[in-house]
């Protein structure tokens, strides 16, 4: 890893017991809030997606808003928003998924996407896999010429990944 992206691994804060007791949560406002470090991101989410031909990059709510959008103005590529029932004002597809202690559930625009899009699935981490797999469930009502999944951070630890259909390519830029 280069300098640039070790420094922006290192701005990640790591907050114990936050949302509950025994967590460490992986904060990544303090790399959001430096410029370098943004810009550090965006640009290497650029040079590896550049080639992939990406028209749509879906974020997950809410904090695969803040860097998807980035990226999608980087890639010259629309972005679609994933996002907890109740707030899509349009018609919905949804998937229901397990947490650790229960379910919850997302949606997509029924007209998101369409079967001409290459997606790029963004969010920022990737813990148990339920809402990434959930996601790529959603996509799969459209269609799509090819889905990549990109989690700036993976916890390696929680084998997400396994989760995952083996049919996309995978790709996070720091893993702990
Ligand atoms: C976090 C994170 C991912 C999800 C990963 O979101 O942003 O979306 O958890 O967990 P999983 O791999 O075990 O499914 P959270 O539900 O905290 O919502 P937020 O982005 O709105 O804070
Ligand atoms: N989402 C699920 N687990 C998380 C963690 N450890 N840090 C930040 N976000 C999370």
């Amino acid at each position: 890893m280069n300098e640039n992206m070790e420094s922006a691994k290192q701005s990640i804060r790591d907050v114990l017991d936050f949302p509950k007791k025994g967590i460490v949560f992986k904060d990544i406002t303090t790399l959001l809030k430096e410029h370098k470090h943004l810009a550090t991101v965006a640009d290497h989410i650029y040079d590896y997606y550049k080639d992939k031909g990406i028209t749509k990059v879906v974020g997950l709510e809410s904090r695969g808003f803040i860097l998807g959008g980035l990226f999608a103005y980087k890639l010259d590529a629309g972005f679609v928003p994933i996002r907890k029932p109740g707030k899509l004002p349009y018609g919905v597809f949804s998937e229901k998924y397990t947490l650790e202690y229960g379910f919850d559930e997302i949606q997509i625009h029924k007209d998101a996407l369409n079967n001409e899009d290459i997606v790029l699935l963004h969010d920022d981490l990737l813990a148990t896999g339920g809402t990434a797999a959930a996601s790529i469930d959603l996509i799969n009502n459209f269609n799509v010429q090819e889905t990549y999944v990109n989690f700036l951070i993976e916890l390696d630890f929680l084998n997400g990944r396994d989760r995952l259909p083996q049919n996309h390519e995978i790709y996070s830029l720091f893993h702990f």
